[in-house]
């Protein structure tokens, strides 16, 4: 499907890699990413780690027990189906749950070894650095140019010309050659695909090191998909990606590492806490998971 150059290459000493093929026959899904280099089974030096993260909305204990390492310069996909905890743990690597009042986070996230729950940590700050692209294209109602000339106005960011600056981020963003002529238009009048890809300009215009996304494709038609899977991978050679996605060929195309999340009902309440099932490397949870509960959701037997 995709014949993508391997533009990604780790560092991390390589371990023992499985067999392609295997990959292949499981659920007849590509597995992109992960085959085309060769990772540790685990994130050696990883940039951000959720440890025994249990997140409440009021009493309801929507989050179990998560534990969870990302590896910089990686793009880990959370899948899972609806309802299992995804977007609430997304939402609390950047203390983005902060803003819903009932909820309640527990555990540590740590942001380069340090937690960004503690007591001195700024939430902003966090997410300067660990910036967030949503579901819907969310552009701000202003130009192309001041979508992107915005967040580091805002936050006092030294920059030499702002005007190269909105350039660089919108070529990071692959968007450049097609707003280049109208940068004083409104951002509304761009098609979805092109706000989202605003929207990840806008995010990476604060030079963040980790990039959420949230389901980022599920407002896009295939193509602008397509090109958004692609800005990821180019993406991925200066940033950490940590995605939300309910389609299964995109985390198998996009990602190193999936993790798979289900959700358990409350003996007592009935209500479904979610829960961590399986992390491991894209490939081998496409290929060979360990838990019965993952095989049955990637070949669609579940959920
Ligand atoms: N603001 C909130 N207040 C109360 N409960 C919430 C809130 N946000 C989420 N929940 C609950 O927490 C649980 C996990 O929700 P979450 O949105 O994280 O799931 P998800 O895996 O992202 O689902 P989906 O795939 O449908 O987006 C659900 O039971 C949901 O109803
Ligand atoms: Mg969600």
């Amino acid at each position: 499907m995709s014949n993508r150059p391997a533009t990604y290459t780790t560092r991390e000493p390589a371990l023992h890699t499985d067999n392609d093929s295997d990959a292949q026959a499981f659920v007849g899904l590509e597995v992109q990413a992960a085959a085309e280099h060769e990772l540790p089974a685990q994130p050696h030096a990883p940039i951000m780690r959720a440890q025994g993260l249990n997140v409440y909305y009021g009493d309801f204990h929507a989050v179990h027990d998560v534990n969870l390492s990302f590896g910089k310069n990686e793009i880990t996909a959370l899948i899972g189906p609806s309802g299992c905890g995804k977007s609430t743990v997304l939402r609390c690597l950047n203390r983005m749950n902060d803003l819903v009042t009932s909820c309640r986070v527990e555990g540590e996230v740590l942001y380069h070894d340090v937690d960004i729950y503690g007591r001195k940590v700024d939430p902003i700050q966090v997410r300067r650095h660990i910036g967030m692209v949503f579901q819907k294209p969310n552009p701000f109602p202003k130009s192309i140019y001041d979508n992107i000339a915005y967040g580091p106005k805002v936050i006092g960011m030294q920059v030499d010309s702002m005007d190269d600056h909105v350039e660089e981020a919108l070529r990071g963003a692959a968007l450049w050659d097609e707003v280049k002529d109208k940068l004083k238009q409104s951002a509304y009048g761009l098609s979805g695909g092109q706000q989202q890809r605003l929207c990840i300009a806008r995010t990476i215009a604060t030079r963040p090191d980790v990039i959420l996304m949230d389901e980022p494709c599920s407002a896009l038609d295939p193509i602008a998909t397509s090109r958004i899977e692609d800005l990821m991978n180019d993406l991925r050679r200066d940033y950490t990606i940590i995605i939300v996605t309910h389609n299964m060929q995109q985390a198998a195309r996009v990602s190193d590492r999936t993790a798979f999340f289900t959700a358990r009902p409350d003996e007592t309440t009935g209500n479904r806490t979610g829960l961590l099932v399986e992390f491991d490397l894209t490939k081998k949870i496409f290929s060979r998971p360990e838990d019965q509960r993952t095989e049955d959701y990637i070949s669609g037997r579940f959920g």
